[in-house]
């Protein structure tokens, strides 16, 4: 993204009942951009969309919006608006009436609301709504009540707080494809919260890894899955097999370790040491089982044995056992013009490995 920073927060705390919640948050918001917070409950990614929309305060720090500090803005005065989980429409209102009630509240005339809440009412593809109260619409249409309510002021920001949770599977699938054509339609920056990675990785231009009040990794999504900074996001963003190793070998290029009885050499991307304690992640998809009848060189493969398989349709998910016992997942997709055969038993003996260099090294943490 290369839009200029309209949010911009510089070591922010916050704390309630003496209990630090946010931990030196520094974090920039650009123009136009999908920006989501990704952490498990609890870790303060409602505080700080409260602290944005200016219904607390932070402790510490400061916070810009548009270059101006927050402190001297009201809610109203910031251009900021939030869709909640909940949604909280007006039940006594129609779906007009919930999506013209801020323009109402700031005084503007009717003949100016009849034209921007019919105009945003289609861009949610709700035309044709406008009499309905929210009891009668489903919990997708709701949302968009909530969205279209949110954006018809024209906020520079809008702040939506697991908008999606509680929609169905492929409700919620629809959703995140709207949400997303919707945010680049209007072109203002999104500011997404939600504890799925999945959801994090499809829909955001940034993702902000938080944990106990801290921001542990910023990143595209593609860096934050590819080169996540340690071990906890690693595990937090998709499935990793793992393995503890020692280093034996090492100089300023490589390092050299070996995993359940095989040498790898590695490039030595972080200045480790011999004698360091590392792990080595592969994902599902990185890891790669054959047949025992498919293979002939055995050199660099693990022999393994299938113990669960799971179709997933598009996929089979497959637990692997190694001989000291340990599982890996592996995830093998089908591909018909390969002709490659993924039908595999429970209990058939198999081959697995990976490619060399695929490997997220980390730093050991205990
Ligand atoms: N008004 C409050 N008073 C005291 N503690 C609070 C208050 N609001 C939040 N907390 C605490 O602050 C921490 C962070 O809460 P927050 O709601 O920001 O988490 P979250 O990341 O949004 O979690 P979730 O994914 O469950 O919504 C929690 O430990 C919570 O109990
Ligand atoms: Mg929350």
């Amino acid at each position: 993204m290369t839009g200029k920073n309209i949010i911009e927060l510089r070591g922010i705390f916050k704390s309630y009942n003496g209990q630090q919640i946010l931990n030196d948050i520094n974090l920039n918001i650009k123009d136009g951009e999908f920006l989501t917070l990704l952490g498990p409950s609890g870790c303060g990614k409602t505080t700080l969309l409260r602290l944005l929309a200016g219904f607390e305060s932070p402790i510490s720090g400061q916070i810009l919006i548009e270059g101006k500090d927050a402190k001297e803005l009201s809610p109203q005065e910031r251009h900021i608006n939030t869709v909640f989980q909940s949604y909280a429409l007006f039940p006594h209102m129609n779906v007009f009436d919930n999506v013209a009630f801020g323009l109402r509240c700031d005084g503007v005339t009717e003949d100016a609301i009849q034209t921007r809440v019919t105009e945003m009412l289609r861009m949610v593809r709700l035309s044709g709504y406008e009499k309905r109260k929210p009891h009668e619409l489903s919990g997708g249409q709701q949302q968009r009540v909530a969205i279209a309510r949110a954006v018809v002021k024209e906020p520079i920001v809008l702040l939506l707080d697991e908008p999606l949770s509680s929609l169905d599977y492929r409700l919620r699938k629809n959703m995140q494809i709207e949400l997303k054509q919707l945010q680049r339609k209007l072109g203002i920056a999104f500011v997404f919260v939600t504890h799925d990675q999945e959801e994090a990785l499809s829909m955001s231009d940034t993702i902000v890894v938080m944990q106990q009040g801290h921001v542990v990794q910023q990143g595209t999504p593609r860096d934050i899955y590819e080169n996540p900074k340690n071990l906890s996001v690693a595990t937090f963003i998709g499935e990793s097999n793992i393995f503890d190793v020692l280093i034996e070998k090492a100089d300023e290029k490589m390092i050299q370790v070996t995993v359940q009885g095989i040498s790898y050499t590695l490039e030595n991307r972080e200045d480790f040491h011999q004698g360091d304690k590392i792990h080595l992640l592969i994902r599902p998809e990185d890891t790669r089982v054959y047949h025992r009848s498919e293979i002939e060189t055995t050199e660099g493969m693990f022999p393994a044995v299938v113990s669960e398989v799971i179709y997933k349709g598009t996929t089979v998910d497959l637990i692997i056992k190694l001989p000291d016992g340990k599982l890996l997942s592996v995830t093998e997709f089908f591909d018909e013009d390969n002709g490659e055969d993924v039908t595999y038993t429970i209990g058939e003996s198999v081959w697995v490995n990976w490619p060399i260099g695929w490997e997220v090294v980390l730093p050991y943490e205990a």
